[in-house]
């Protein structure tokens, strides 16, 4: 496995490389790419922009800046991206962990940033693998953005992570993460139906009335099987939000996320 060395990014010139990595990993429209200038702006005031190099590549990088979210001062994480042949090797990870060393480093206790609800694999980084929380969904954050939707027409809603970056349950997660747990007989908020066979799978209409500690929310494995699809996407986005929605409402928190055959959030009520 290659190695990689992480760096701070200081310089209008270690900057071309992310706008670079943005065209390749998102394919944006010039219009929606964040240039060099942004960037220098940002880390001349309180902005951290981390590169991974192999060799002398950009590999990846991990760009947050200064903000306040619910009241208190966070470093709000914008783009974590990683070149798709360096992808699955544990790079984005180490990118987001060296994150919380350099916002520690600075003093600060909490770290943020939104991805789309649907997206399993980043849900399992975010939750399961970093320890991170949330309890905002955001509907439509970016407007009616083409790049930023998972399919055109698509509303680009958002769940928002907070890390918690000194907190025990974080630092347990930077020595390994638990098991995955067994989705099991826990209730349901959000399940496919019985009926279809995968990608081709509807969810049921959500459940309201799940009492229990913790409940689960399930999403598509992977959204992009679905694209194109009749309208799958949208509903499922729209059995999602609205069961998120309801139930950060009643007090619930994500908690984890089960990566397996099938995908599902927990939600867990504390206190209880
Ligand atoms: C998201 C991204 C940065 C991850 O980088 P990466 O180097 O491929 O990720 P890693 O190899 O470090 O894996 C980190 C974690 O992601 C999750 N993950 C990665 N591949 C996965 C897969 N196929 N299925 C489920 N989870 C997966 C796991 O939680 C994994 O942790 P683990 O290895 O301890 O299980 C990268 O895929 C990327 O650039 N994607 C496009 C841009 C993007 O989505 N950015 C994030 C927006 S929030």
């Amino acid at each position: 496995m290659t190695d990689f060395r992480i760096r701070r990014l200081e310089k209008p010139a270690d900057f071309e490389g992310c706008v670079e990595i943005q065209r390749r990993i998102w394919n944006h429209p010039d219009l929606d790419i964040t240039p060099v200038h942004n960037f220098c702006a940002s880390v001349e005031t309180g902005g951290i922009v981390l590169g991974a190099y192999a060799g002398r590549e950009l590999a990846g990088y991990v760009f947050s800046f200064p903000a306040v979210v619910h009241g208190r001062p966070a470093q709000h994480s914008h783009h974590l991206a990683v070149r798709t042949e360096y992808q699955g090797h544990g790079l984005g990870k180490m990118l987001k962990w060296a994150q919380r060393e350099e916002v520690l480093r600075r003093g600060g206790t909490l770290i943020t940033w939104t991805y789309d609800p649907l997206q399993a694999r980043n849900a399992n980084l975010n939750l399961h693998t970093l320890g991170a929380s949330g309890r905002t969904y955001i509907e439509d954050l970016y407007g009616p953005t083409p790049a930023l939707s998972l399919e055109e027409g698509v509303p680009t809603d958002r769940l928002l992570m907070e890390w918690a970056i000194a907190s025990a349950r974080v630092d347990r997660r930077r020595r390994g993460a638990p098991a995955a747990l067994d989705p099991g007989l826990r209730p349901k908020a959000v399940e496919r139906r019985a009926e279809g066979t995968y990608p081709d799978i509807r969810p049921k209409r959500p459940r309201y009335d799940c009492l229990d500690k913790r409940i689960l929310v399930e999403i598509p494995k992977a959204v992009r099987d679905l694209k194109g699809k009749s309208g799958l996407i949208a509903a499922w986005q729209k059995a999602v939000r609205s069961a998120f929605l309801h139930y950060f409402k009643a007090g619930f928190r994500l908690d984890d996320f089960i990566c397996g055959e099938r995908c599902f959030y927990v939600l867990e009520k504390k206190g209880r």
